[in-house]
């Protein structure tokens, strides 16, 4: 085998390879913030005001990252989270700043509710079972008038997150019936009740008051009802899917993969924190830690990436060329 490890041969037989265009970075808009406000949780990340996120997609572009994914961080919360789908609301206006601050850039914005409810949770609430719980249905018109919100903002693609049954089916029907069948869907498609989101939900400010995601998250434990999702969301209308986490669930990757669609990836806040923080210590070699979970997740089936180290790994593959 060490024949096709010589240091000339080796970059001719490398089976994946990591490309700028594999990477989308998430980016965090608030309304209040008067200057890019450091995330205590995710050390190197910041909550943007509108007035930097045009300048701030600008630098990403002009390092070659030319996709992002948007969170808004609303100034006012209420239980039905009016201001998500509100025409003049933060992501809204962040999405019209980006389009002409920064035309050519792929923008994709998280459609969820949790940012904008004062309960934190993923949808509109009601009394369940087994107490209080996010209602499935009622929620369905929700997500769909946000992803509607985005569309006409001038969204490419929106990426619901919150895990409801139906959601990519009622947004595909809105989207189509006002007009939008140009705008895509990424969906989370599989999307698991994770403790590596802890460092977003401070980010975000979207923890939840009581309870917990698991109602409406898939258990860690649980592979072929992960598959099943994706499946859903696949026949429901989905245009890529994906995974998230990325790094834990790479037997997941694998398997989405099969599917047929493109596939994303969501390297969370967690494993962003959990690198980072070795890395800050000086206990592991940052670079070398990030590209190898990287190029991991494309071995894995990966297409697209959605990282906080995308702006990071686009400087260093230009050191590597
Ligand atoms: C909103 C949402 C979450 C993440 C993306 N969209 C949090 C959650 O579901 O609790 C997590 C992203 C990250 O941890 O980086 N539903
Ligand atoms: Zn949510």
């Amino acid at each position: 085998m060490r024949r096709l490890r010589g240091r000339l041969i080796q970059p001719y037989v490398k089976e994946h390879h990591l490309r700028k265009t594999d990477l989308v970075m998430p980016l965090f808009i608030d309304e209040v913030a008067d200057h890019p406000t450091p995330i205590p949780t995710m050390p190197g990340q910041f909550r943007y005001p509108l007035t930097r996120i045009g300048p701030a997609v600008r630098k990403l572009q002009e390092i070659g990252i030319g996709a992002v994914l948007l969170f808004g961080i609303p100034v006012h919360k209420d239980p039905e989270a009016s201001e998500a789908y509100n025409p003049d609301g933060v992501i809204q206006q962040a999405i019209k700043r980006i389009k002409s601050e920064a035309p050519g850039v792929l923008v994709i914005t998280d459609v969820c509710a949790c940012e904008y409810t004062d309960h934190g949770h993923c949808g509109i609430i009601g009394e369940g079972p087994c107490g209080m719980d996010l209602q499935n249905d009622p929620s369905l018109e929700l997500v769909a008038k946000i992803a509607v919100s985005h569309a006409q903002a001038g969204a490419d693609l929106v990426a619901p997150s919150c895990m409801l049954d139906g959601m990519v089916g009622a947004i595909r029907t809105a989207l189509d019936v006002e007009g939008f069948q140009e705008t895509g869907i990424i969906s989370y498609s599989t999307k698991f009740a994770s403790a590596l989101y802890g460092p977003f939900r401070e980010a975000a400010d979207s923890g939840y008051s009581f309870g917990d995601r698991s109602t409406y998250q898939i258990h860690p434990a649980n592979a072929r009802e992960a598959l099943r999702e994706s499946e859903d969301d696949a026949l429901e209308g989905a245009d890529i899917l994906m995974v998230k986490p990325g790094g834990f669930y790479l037997d997941i990757v694998a398997a989405v993969r099969e599917l047929g669609f493109p596939v994303a990836v969501f390297q969370v806040s967690g494993e962003y924190a959990m690198i980072r923080a070795a890395a800050m210590n000086g206990w592991i070699n940052e670079k070398a830690v990030v590209m190898e979970s990287l190029i991991c997740l494309k071995r894995a089936g990966a297409d697209l990436i959605i990282t906080y180290y995308a702006a990071d790994a686009a400087g260093w593959l230009d050191e590597e060329q």
